[in-house]
């Protein structure tokens, strides 16, 4: 079954071949299954971005999209996460894209669920298709990832995004390095990374990926507040200037504008902010293409299916 729960678990030729079928997405490359293919999206947390280019790259690869609200669903009957799949996979829902604020919600379905499952984002633990459009972000720009030196700064410790990137990108040769409050860092992370003070990877990073702070995911909240914030661990104008040249920075967003990035700077040249959410489209095409031609029921001839 061809989930996909985590960056970890994708070798790299699996990420190089959704790296290359994302591009040739954007580049109007066109597959569609051969019969009606259903999907679910199932939003159990807020999303703007990940909910919605999720849909738009359904809707273009030709899938008829089930409406599912979770609140308007049997879950608020108290029905399980595993039999609202399983009926789903009854009635002829053919791949689930998954949000829920548990971390690994996925771990007891994967080997009970017969249609793959896609994780849109599992609490504090992973979001894969974040990050393989960061890293098609990045190759777009780079050409390579190998001796890239990758600057993850922020709310480490609940960011999704962190885990998944780092993973991936130091299999990928980059050099990852995180910075932000000291207090916000995990130390299972250091295995991909070491922490370095802030002004040291602004002005050294060729990718300055910065992080939303989750406050949704925060016991209590800091005494600091969001002007303290963005003077130590923002990206200032101050510290934009200081940057590489040739250097771009990230954030998946939403963003706290004048919180982790100055206002002004979200839409600067050399931010890829609004570059990562178009390409999250192409991204979630090729992991839907690989989905159902590797793990569903879709039947796809490969060769007639391409145009
Ligand atoms: N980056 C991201 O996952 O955004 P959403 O929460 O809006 O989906």
């Amino acid at each position: 079954m061809k989930h996909l729960l985590t960056t970890n678990t994708l070798s790299l030729e699996e990420v190089r071949t959704i790296l290359e079928d994302a591009q040739a997405f954007s580049e109007g490359a066109v597959w569609k299954p051969e019969k009606q293919t259903f999907v679910a999206n199932l939003f159990f947390e807020p999303s703007t971005r990940t909910k919605c280019s999720f849909e738009v790259a359904e809707r273009k690869l030709g899938l008829e999209v089930v409406p599912f609200e979770v609140n308007a669903s049997s879950v608020l009957k108290g029905e399980t996460l595993y039999d609202t799949i399983r009926t789903l996979q009854s009635v002829g829902v053919e791949a689930v894209v998954i949000r829920h604020s548990i971390d690994s919600y996925f771990a007891e379905l994967e080997e009970q669920i017969q249609i793959p499952i896609l994780n849109a984002g599992d609490g504090c633990g992973h979001h894969p298709t974040q990050s393989l459009l960061d890293l098609l972000t990045i190759q777009q720009e780079f050409g390579r990832f190998y001796g890239l030196k990758v600057a993850i700064i922020g709310d480490i410790r609940h960011s999704r995004v962190a885990r998944s990137n780092a993973n991936v990108l130091k299999r990928l040769g980059a050099e990852i390095v995180f910075s932000g409050p000291k207090e916000w860092f995990d130390d299972s992370l250091l295995e991909h990374g070491r922490y370095e003070e802030i002004e040291q990877a602004i002005v050294t990073s060729d990718v300055v990926m910065l992080l939303r702070i989750q406050h949704e995911r925060h016991e209590q909240e800091g005494q600091e507040g969001k002007a303290v914030y963005h003077q130590k661990f923002g990206l200032t104008l101050e510290r934009e200037q200081r940057m590489k040249a040739g250097s771009i920075i990230m954030h998946p967003a939403p963003v706290n504008r004048d919180v982790e990035i100055a206002d002004s700077l979200v839409e600067c040249e050399r931010s890829r902010i609004f570059k990562q959410m178009e390409n999250g489209v192409y991204v979630r095409m090729a992991v839907l293409k690989r989905a159902l031609q590797q793990g569903g029921k879709a039947n796809v001839n490969d060769h007639q299916k391409w145009s």
